[in-house]
């Protein structure tokens, strides 16, 4: 008799005997033995099949095996320490589901393109599988975060008449009669949601026309926004980097084997602990006018700069109060310097860049009012936001996370297009 099980699950099952729905991800033979490479998803395995202790039968069917052929597999599971897995399974069963001819991705080099064409198959691959297992960990400790200090999760609109984060990346589409935009960015709407339940945040996909093509940018991405009532901007810091540093923390406890199949280098990200430095606009600029950059009061920090500015710290940093002009419409400004706003970005170290964009919002009515005015915002189109000052306005603040940025920087990866499933590129929209 055997159990079906899942290869993670075969520590149970020492001794005795296991069924396995799997794929062939490698092998090797000796001509008495043959060392089949298993995976299932969850994990890998490595299966023997001694030739003298089975049938020709199951020995033939296990020469047939090519690279990602499916089988069940049967077999009586060992501790064994030499493998990296820890176990083994001495094989006694194969049962063939299908021969698979002429797999596309060979253990041997391919080119980026040829690998994005074939992303589909490409995410069999151990390290591919690795980043996508470390996401969904970085997801489940985002929402345990929240979850468990009194957050709500509240789900914004994905088609939404209006833009959040400026109207220059908008991706318009056609609403019936009406013209309509992918959202940006879930935040208004998460102002109005903290109105109704106090603490609350959204997880879900943004969408930006950016016609950037840099390691750091997708069209659709996907963003945690937290949202809180009767929170200032330095609560809001607050939050957020014990946000980061638990994220980071739960990574390195539940995914050792991933980070290490990465190559990941955990010492550095064992230094993510809050709090985080932080260094306001004003300095940042000093700081890197004296490293030699040309760079005057007023501009946006580009890759180079928050790369140069994050190379001083082991952990994240919060670069803090921008100026006004150059950040969104919706930033309470700096009562004591209404130049700057009361906002942050936190920039992940090793050139990483923004991971959170972040602020204390306007509360007063009359000044948002002349915000709508001054970035030609049509108040007909604000009217439900403009109500939140309205009935009953509150000081509160928020901030967002760009999932794949993080998972980048937490895997130590060179391109954000590796960490979600189906990256959506300037060039790219198959598979
Ligand atoms: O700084 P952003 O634009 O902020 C907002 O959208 C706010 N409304 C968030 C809020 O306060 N609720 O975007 C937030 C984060 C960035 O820090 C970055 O990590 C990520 O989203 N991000 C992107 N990630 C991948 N590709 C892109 N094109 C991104 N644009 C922003
Ligand atoms: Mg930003």
């Amino acid at each position: 008799m055997s159990v079906k099980c899942m290869i993670r699950d075969v520590k149970d099952y020492v001794g005795q005997t296991v069924r396995i729905g799997a794929w062939l991800h490698n092998k090797r033979s000796s001509g008495k033995i043959q060392f089949l490479q298993l995976r299932d998803g969850s994990g890998y395995i490595q299966g023997v099949v001694v030739k003298s202790e089975v049938s020709e039968e199951v020995w033939n069917d296990a020469s047939k095996l090519t690279q990602e052929s499916s089988l069940y597999v049967t077999g009586v599971v060992r501790e064994d320490s030499r493998s990296k897995f820890g176990y083994e399974l001495t094989v006694t069963g194969v049962e063939i589901i299908q021969i698979t001819q002429d797999y596309p991705i060979t253990p041997k080099e391919h080119g980026v393109d040829f690998l994005m064409d074939h992303r589909h198959l490409w995410i069999r691959a151990p390290r591919q599988r690795a980043i996508l297992s470390v996401r969904a960990e970085i997801i489940r400790a985002i929402q345990q975060f929240f979850d468990q200090r009194g957050f709500n999760l509240v789900d914004p609109p994905i088609l939404t008449p209006s833009s959040c984060e400026g109207t220059t990346n908008l991706f318009h589409t056609k609403y019936f009669e009406e013209d309509a935009f992918l959202t940006q960015s879930g935040q208004l709407y998460m102002e109005a949601a903290a109105m109704a339940l106090g603490k609350v945040y959204s997880f879900g996909p943004t969408f930006r026309a950016e016609k950037s093509k840099t390691r750091r940018h997708l069209i659709e991405f996907w963003m945690i926004e937290p949202e809180m009532a009767f929170v200032d901007h330095e609560e809001n810091l607050r939050v957020q980097e014990e946000f980061v540093s638990y994220v980071v923390q739960s990574v390195l406890k539940n995914c050792a084997a991933e980070l290490e199949t990465l190559g990941r280098d955990v010492s550095k990200l064992e230094k993510c602990v809050a709090p985080f430095p932080r260094i306001s606009y004003d300095d940042a600029v000093k700081f890197l006018q004296d490293k030699g950059f040309e760079f005057t009061w007023g501009e946006d920090f580009g890759a180079p700069h928050e790369t140069a500015i994050a190379e001083s710290y082991d952990t994240p940093v919060f670069i803090t109060n921008y100026p006004t002009e150059i950040k969104a419409f919706y930033m309470k400004p700096d009562p004591n310097r209404p130049e700057v706003v009361l906002c942050a970005d936190m920039i992940a170290p090793e050139g990483y860049g923004e991971i959170i964009g972040g602020s204390q919002r306007i509360d007063d009515p009359e000044l948002m009012e002349q915000r709508f005015a001054e970035h030609e915002l049509s108040s007909e189109a604000y009217q439900w936001y403009m109500d939140l000052r309205k009935y009953g306005t509150v000081p509160h603040s928020g901030f967002g996370l760009g999932l794949e940025r993080t998972v980048s920087w937490i895997c130590g990866l060179d391109h954000v297009r590796e960490t979600i499933a189906f990256p959506r590129t300037l060039y790219r929209l198959y598979p």
